[in-house]
């Protein structure tokens, strides 16, 4: 199985550091306060974060009470900055493919993923891993790219522009082709896979893991008002699709 490691690419790593580092980004605007919404309560519990990357919500479990966080992920690179600036005591960060998952000892109170699953081929496979290291009645709560956004081809603009450059239309390519997208997104390249919002869904019910919850990115209007040129076009389309789920007693 095509295991892809592109944030050990120097380019790309900087690029992904600096945006995520920024003061204004994605991440912590628009990903995060949605994400942490869908949480338990995190006192005493043990979290697997998948695709950790440079360790900002693992630190954020840690600080909201969790007992342990394990991230793994699979970047040399992106390990060593979240060992380096996002470390505690009760975080442990291992390299480790998503795909390798099966091979952890041990189960958790909760498994968590943030943006990380548009890079693993067999989306439903890795559903089952996930809920074989879940403990009963315990949830798993991820974000990946909207099915809207992954529609891309990276040929062409996302957006359809006025003269001005002012976002009118969100451009979805070949929605219902699933699979690779090689995009040119800052490395030529770039690989990603794109699935429709029902595969997502029947890969999750055929796991085994209920759906409790899904929610779809927004931007306050504010937020879209002041920073026009990063989140003008998230009127038109979501860019992050999230599901709290639970594995039956
Ligand atoms: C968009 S970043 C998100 C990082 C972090 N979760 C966050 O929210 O800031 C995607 C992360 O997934 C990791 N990743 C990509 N493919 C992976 C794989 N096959 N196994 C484990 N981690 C992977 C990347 O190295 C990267 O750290």
């Amino acid at each position: 199985m095509a295991k892809q490691n592109v944030y050990d690419n120097e380019a790309f790593f900087e690029y992904f550091k600096n945006c995520r580092s920024s003061e204004v980004n994605f991440n912590d605007c628009i990903e995060t306060p949605i994400l942490l919404s869908m949480l338990p309560d995190l006192r005493g519990k043990t979290v697997l974060d998948i695709g950790c990357g440079m360790g900002q919500h693992a630190r954020q479990y840690a600080d909201m009470g969790a007992e342990s966080v394990l991230g793994i992920d699979i970047s040399e690179k992106m390990l060593a900055y979240a060992k380096a600036y996002n470390s505690a005591p009760n975080i442990t960060y291992e390299r480790m493919a998503m795909e390798d998952i099966a091979a952890i000892d041990g189960r958790f109170d909760l498994v968590t993923s943030s943006l990380a699953f548009d890079y693993v081929e067999d989306f439903g496979g890795l559903m089952k891993h996930i809920r074989a290291l879940m403990k009963d009645g315990s949830e798993f709560v991820f974000s990946m790219s909207h099915p809207m956004a992954s529609a891309w081809d990276g040929a062409y603009d996302r957006y359809t522009r006025t003269a001005t450059g002012e976002r009118l239309y969100a451009n979805i390519h070949n929605y219902s082709v699933e699979g690779l997208r090689k995009v040119k997104w800052v490395i030529d390249g770039y690989e990603c896979y794109h699935r429709t919002v029902s595969t997502l869904i029947n890969a999750l019910v055929q796991a085994g893991l209920g759906i409790e919850e899904c929610r779809e990115s927004s931007v306050p209007d504010e937020l879209r008002e002041k920073h026009p040129d990063i989140f003008g076009g998230v009127i038109h389309r979501p860019d992050f699709i999230f599901f709290r789920c639970r594995k039956a007693e």
